[in-house]
């Protein structure tokens, strides 16, 4: 017999961040060929969380922290297995594979970001990269192409995202949607962390 306890586990700023985020995504993805002011705003607010995460996941607390879930390929492999194998290890922050997935998401933001801001300089000679229109090459349409891509591969990396937490969930038998809504999670006490 286990028993159950609620335990904190993300704290206020990892939260706030995180539907901040998922809300600042849908406006800069929606305006994205519509409404440039809108865009604009979202998408460096968007360049801002996740500059905070990075700090936070350097300075922040005990589960924000990367070394608390960036593991090795091997352990991934051995979490995956132990996943569909239908004993799953239990980890009370990120498991393996959503810290995997943070990495991912936080590189393609970035990643996303970075050539939004090319293309705001290069296009509509505005914001820090604004000398990308003096530059030939750079100052091309394909830019907005590459914006584009990067875009798009978030959007599905994100819906693998959600798809891996729905079937984590299911599979621990663990809510951890409402997790990150209230910062708690009810855990037995025999914890692995
Ligand atoms: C409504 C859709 C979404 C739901 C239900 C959702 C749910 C979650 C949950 C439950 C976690 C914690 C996973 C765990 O327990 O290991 C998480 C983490 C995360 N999600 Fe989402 N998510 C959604 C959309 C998004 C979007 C759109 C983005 C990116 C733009 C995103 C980026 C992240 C990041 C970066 C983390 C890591 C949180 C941290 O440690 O700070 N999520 N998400
Ligand atoms: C992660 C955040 C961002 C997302 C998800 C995103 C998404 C998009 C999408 C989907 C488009 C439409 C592409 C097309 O069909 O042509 C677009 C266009 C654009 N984005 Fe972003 N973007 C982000 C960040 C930024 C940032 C930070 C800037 C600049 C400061 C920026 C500047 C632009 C510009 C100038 C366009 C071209 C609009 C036009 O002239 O039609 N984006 N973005």
């Amino acid at each position: 017999m286990s028993i159950h306890q609620d335990v904190r586990v993300w704290d206020p700023a990892v939260r706030l961040f995180h539907w901040t985020l998922v809300a600042a995504f849908v406006i800069a993805y929606l305006s994205g060929e519509e409404i440039l002011d809108l865009h604009v705003v979202t998408g460096y607010l968007i360049g801002g969380l996740v500059g905070f995460r990075v700090l936070w996941g350097i300075i922040g607390t005990r589960h924000a922290r990367f070394s608390d879930f960036v593991r090795s390929p091997r352990t991934l492999g051995e979490y995956l297995r132990s996943l569909f194998g239908g004993r799953p290890q239990h980890y009370l922050g990120h498991n393996p594979a959503g810290g995997a997935m943070v990495v991912a998401l936080l590189v393609m933001l970035t990643l996303t970001t970075l050539s939004g801001l090319a293309v705001y300089g290069g296009k509509e000679l505005a914001g820090p990269m604004a000398f990308l229109a003096a530059t030939p090459v750079l100052g091309g349409e394909w830019l907005e192409g590459l914006h584009e891509v990067c875009a798009n591969l978030t959007v599905a990396l994100i819906l693998v995202h959600i798809a891996g937490v729905l079937v984590s969930s299911l599979l621990h038998g663990e809510n951890l949607v409402r997790a990150m809504i209230t910062g708690t999670k009810r855990s037995p006490q025999h914890e692995q962390v």
